[in-house]
């Protein structure tokens, strides 16, 4: 049985104050959730602070994105050591936007990954096709050479007891959802791939959807056969609507 995971993607949002009413907030409804398994995403600034609050709890803390090298020359990076050292157990990897706005390469991304798991940080692993993608067609091919450059680095293997983020760029920021079914066919489509490969990593691989998700839609796209959870980024920065989610994945 895969656990269900919900996580929180802050992005570059919060401030000292705000994000120490965002963890309040969300410790105050943990005792409603049993399930889940419950992840939150700040920026690296706040990174300590946020996993001092969460000591003690259930709330697992993630870095938003990982340098691929583990230490030295690397001005304005944060190594998988250092993301380990405040308390980080998961780390964001190749999400679009990092993909899009700074230029992270399939290869690069592939790197990241793996410097993630060889110092013991387990990757969020994100991919996911853009309008334009969509609508050639070509929504699976994306994914796959996405997911391929992982494996051509790490092998299959690298993808046991892992994350995989499927977020539809299109979806993400926009309040445009994908519906249940065109996720679940693309979530079914990713662990065919893996399966073709290696069933049981296939079996225990989660895969979570990402692009607006909210506490009316979660119910939902999670009850699908091979959606495992959700990346949230808006609706994690409220307490109240990420821990409905949460809800929505018991
Ligand atoms: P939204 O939930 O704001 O669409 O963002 C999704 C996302 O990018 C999570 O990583």
């Amino acid at each position: 049985m895969r656990q269900v995971m919900v996580a929180g993607n802050w992005k570059m949002n919060g401030s000292s104050d705000s994000i120490k009413e965002l963890m309040a907030g969300i410790k105050d409804g943990l005792a409603a959730i049993s399930k889940a398994e419950v992840v939150v995403c700040p920026p690296a600034v706040y990174l300590p602070r946020v996993s001092g609050a969460a000591d003690g709890t259930s709330i697992k803390v993630g870095s938003q994105n990982i340098c691929d090298e583990d230490s030295g020359a690397f001005t304005g990076e944060i190594s998988a050591n250092m993301l380990k050292d405040v308390g980080c157990e998961y780390a964001i990897i190749g999400h679009s936007e990092r993909r899009a706005l700074y230029g992270e390469s399939d290869d690069l991304v592939a790197k990241r990954f793996a410097a993630a798991r060889r110092n013991g940080i387990k990757p969020i692993f994100c991919i996911g096709e853009s309008l334009e993608e969509r609508e050639s067609g070509i929504t699976n091919d994306v994914c796959s050479r996405q997911i391929d450059a992982v494996i051509a680095l790490e092998g299959v293997e690298a993808l046991a007891d892992g994350v995989i983020a499927y977020e539809p760029i299109w979806a993400i920021g926009t309040g445009k959802v994908a519906t249940p079914e065109q996720a679940q066919e693309v979530h079914a489509f990713i662990r065919g791939k893996i399966a073709a490969l290696n069933a049981d990593v296939a079996d225990g691989l989660r895969i979570l959807y990402g692009g607006s998700m909210n506490p009316g839609n979660a119910k939902e796209l999670i009850g699908q056969k091979d959606i495992d959870g959700g990346l949230i980024g808006g609706a994690s920065l409220k307490a109240e609507d990420f821990l409905a989610i949460c809800q929505a994945a018991e």
